[in-house]
């Protein structure tokens, strides 16, 4: 059974309680995208004080698209979060961040973005709860594609057949189904769900029908 998650990107506080809204009663969790700007050219809203304000049903994944995410940790570590994504490249302390993650009942994802080479997670593989593949430059909605990143997906599957493995970026019904086929779990998809006057139901059932 492959999951699809709608990604949450907004620098606006009343956008983010509109696009909660809008997915709250179709999902069973929601892909929250918190960028500060450094580690990427782009910054959404904070975060943890905007979640504090809505009271919502679905599992929250929090991707980190920051640098030195330990510096933020605590009070990501304070909210009802249900998991939390580091970038591989942006922290030289991923093992704190994963043991203090942990302790705190969260579950734990490691991102990499297309250009990064997957050596760099063998260390924590056995200590994370999944992999999140960046299928495009992070940072923005609507970037294009990176199908070169399929091929790094493939060969990381057949190495690990057990690992969650979840795929962002420029998922739609053009490039869903092979990247289930390169053995994706969960499928993580933000323009495609959020474009102006986009009918999410719709979507939804036209996305599934291809996977
Ligand atoms: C990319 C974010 C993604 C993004 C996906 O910076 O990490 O989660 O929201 O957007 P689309 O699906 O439009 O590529
Ligand atoms: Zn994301």
């Amino acid at each position: 059974m492959i999951e699809i998650v709608p990604a949450i990107l907004t620098n606006s506080p009343d956008e983010f309680k509109k696009m909660m809204h809008s997915v709250e009663s179709r999902f069973l969790s929601v892909h929250l995208d918190i960028a500060d700007g450094i580690f990427f050219p782009n910054t959404t809203i904070k975060g943890p004080n905007e979640l504090g304000k809505i009271h919502s049903r679905l599992k929250i994944i929090v991707h980190l698209m920051v640098s030195e995410p330990e510096n933020i940790l605590e009070q990501w570590l304070n909210t009802e979060v249900k998991a939390l994504i580091f970038h591989i490249e942006s922290t030289k302390r991923m093992d704190k961040l994963i043991s203090d993650t942990r302790a705190k009942g969260k579950k734990v994802g490691i991102a990499i973005n297309p250009d990064t080479s997957v050596e760099g997670l063998v260390p924590f593989i056995e200590n994370v709860d999944f992999v999140h593949f960046m299928t495009v430059d992070p940072g923005f909605y609507g970037s294009e594609f990176r199908e070169d990143v399929l091929d790094k997906i493939k060969t990381f599957r057949k190495k690990y057949d057990k690992i969650e493995i979840r795929v962002d970026g420029g998922i739609n019904t053009s490039t869903a189904k092979k990247i289930v086929e390169a053995g994706a779990n969960v499928l993580v998809a933000g323009s495609y769900f959020f474009k102006n006057g986009r009918n999410i139901d719709e979507a939804l059932e036209n996305i599934k029908r291809i996977i």
